[in-house]
């Protein structure tokens, strides 16, 4: 038989192959999210999250100097705070010496070269479990009044020492409301990582778990995207663009790679994708059956953003990925 163009040619040989490869992954593409306690010596591990664990700062000093070596050169903190702590103000958000500002700091003190994102937000601080503040009456998420704690939130992070501000709350003008607060404290070199499609998903649950943050009332949908969307993920790029973004995320990831690539076409931006908890959670629950190969469909399912045209991925798979990768 003659077939002039036969496309298993340049499949025929892991030599061919490696040369042929569009796109690749690295450690340094990998942000590693972080769950943080107080207390000390001890990391719990979350139910729905198989190891993925809620460390004390202790620990969280371990677990950074082990990503570090594996290659990882970024984390991003999300705080466990206890119950009688959470308040309708989410008032301990703003606290100076505050869990989070202490992890923050662990991390500098560790490994300063490590890079650390915080979260910016209301829900893991907030006793209504929403991002926003909530109207005690009519139970709106509302969106002026919360600007003015997500901007102190920034301000208080990026004086622990935080390099990337994550802003996951989805209040309208936020971006700009905190770059500007920045730029007045002189906290010219801090980045914004902007949660800039971050849908209404049932994919969030397992982190709820982690933090005990999920909305005592209502949902997010009057702040987070409809999942049906992806012109309204366009026009939310192009104002946290405007506003002073640095950084343009996607989140969740995998059910949204449309939407990265949408982007990839319509900004300079660098772009970075949220392989969430849920995300997670189907591979790990899925492996433990022996359903399916954790660490093929990991690597499968990382490159996959890359080749979507995602920079960098927060992905709670970063340790097993970097060290699967450097062997
Ligand atoms: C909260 C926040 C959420 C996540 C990151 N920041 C949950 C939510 O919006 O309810 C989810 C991350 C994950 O599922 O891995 N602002």
């Amino acid at each position: 038989m003659i077939i002039s163009k036969r496309p298993r040619r340049l499949r025929s040989s892991e030599g061919i192959r490696s040369m042929m490869r569009e796109n690749t992954l690295s450690p340094q593409d990998m942000i590693a999210p972080l769950f943080v306690m107080e207390g000390k010596g001890r990391r719990e591990e979350i139910p729905s999250m198989p190891d993925q664990y809620r460390l004390t700062l202790d620990e969280l000093s371990k677990e950074v100097k082990d990503l570090w070596s594996l290659g990882i050169r970024a984390v991003s903190l999300f705080p466990a705070i206890d119950e009688h702590k959470k308040n309708s103000k989410a008032s301990e958000a703003l606290n100076p010496h505050g869990l989070n500002q202490w992890a923050i700091k662990e991390v500098k003190a560790t490994v300063p070269e490590m890079l650390v994102m915080s979260d910016v937000a209301l829900d893991p601080y907030s006793s209504d479990g929403h991002d926003g503040l909530v109207d005690p009456k009519t139970g709106e998420i509302l969106n002026d009044e919360t600007m003015e704690i997500l901007a102190q939130m920034a301000l208080v992070q990026a004086e622990a020492g935080s390099d990337i501000i994550g802003p996951s709350d989805m209040m309208d003008g936020r971006v700009g409301f905190i770059r500007e607060a920045l730029e007045k404290a002189g906290y010219k070199n801090t980045m914004i990582m902007a949660y800039t499609a971050k849908y209404a998903s049932a994919f969030y649950g397992p982190f709820r778990d982690a933090l005990q943050s999920a909305p005592k009332k209502g949902d997010k949908k009057s702040y987070q995207m409809d999942p049906s969307n992806v012109r309204e993920a366009l026009r939310e790029a192009r104002l946290d663009e405007d506003e002073g973004a640095d950084i343009l995320m996607v989140k969740p990831g995998l059910p949204y790679l449309d939407v990265i690539s949408e982007l990839r076409r319509q900004t300079h931006l660098p772009i970075a994708a949220y392989n969430v908890s849920g995300e997670y959670a189907m591979v790990k629950a899925a492996h433990l059956r022996g359903w399916l190969d954790e660490n093929k469909v990991m690597l499968e399912m990382l490159t996959s953003f890359k080749r979507a045209g995602a920079d960098m991925i927060l992905t709670y798979f970063a340790k097993d990925a970097a060290r699967f990768l450097n062997h």
